[in-house]
């Protein structure tokens, strides 16, 4: 029954469910993360892409791809959001990140790349993930689902940050 690959105890902070947020926040967001797909940056690939954060007091924070012509420094829409999030919220204020909302114009609904899932176990560790496609067909995950076993502050023996 016991099974050795799965530690007993787990940290804290890799042990909170998410919770589902209300149907009500989860149409907010993909609103949102709509008009931020029509703002978006996309003349190389032509893939435009929207994204909203919403927290745990009901704030939203929108984000779009934006490209660079060296398409490496291209920001994906995902990361946007974290970055504008960021900068809007007082770090001691900060509250924690319960859904992340991504529409593209894909036939299919489109995961996070693994750059995004990167910042995503860092700033929204215990968030839930929904993705859109073009034809309104939705797609849910964790975080924890896209990145199991991740690098984060813990690997390196810092803790895990006080704050997002
Ligand atoms: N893109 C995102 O915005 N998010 C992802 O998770 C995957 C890819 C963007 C980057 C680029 O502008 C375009 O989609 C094609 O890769």
């Amino acid at each position: 029954m016991d099974d050795p690959r799965i530690p007993d105890e787990l940290p804290a902070a890799r042990r909170k469910q998410p919770e589902q947020p209300a149907e009500q926040d989860i149409d907010r967001a993909f609103q949102l993360a709509h008009v931020a797909r029509g703002r978006a940056r996309a003349p190389y690939s032509g893939f435009t892409v929207g994204a909203a954060l919403l927290t745990d007091n009901g704030e939203l924070f929108p984000g779009c791809n934006v490209e660079n012509a060296s398409y490496g420094l291209t920001l994906c829409a995902e990361r946007a959001a974290i970055a504008g999030w960021t900068a809007a919220t007082d770090p001691g204020e900060r509250s924690e990140v319960a859904l992340v909302v991504i529409v593209t114009g894909a036939d299919q609904p489109t995961a996070p790349c693994g750059a995004c899932r990167q910042w995503l176990v860092e700033f929204a560790p215990d968030a839930t993930v929904m993705a859109e496609s073009a034809i309104g067909e939705r797609r849910t995950w964790t975080v924890r689902d896209l990145l199991p076993d991740p690098f984060d502050g813990e690997s390196l023996g810092a803790g895990a940050p006080t704050s997002p």
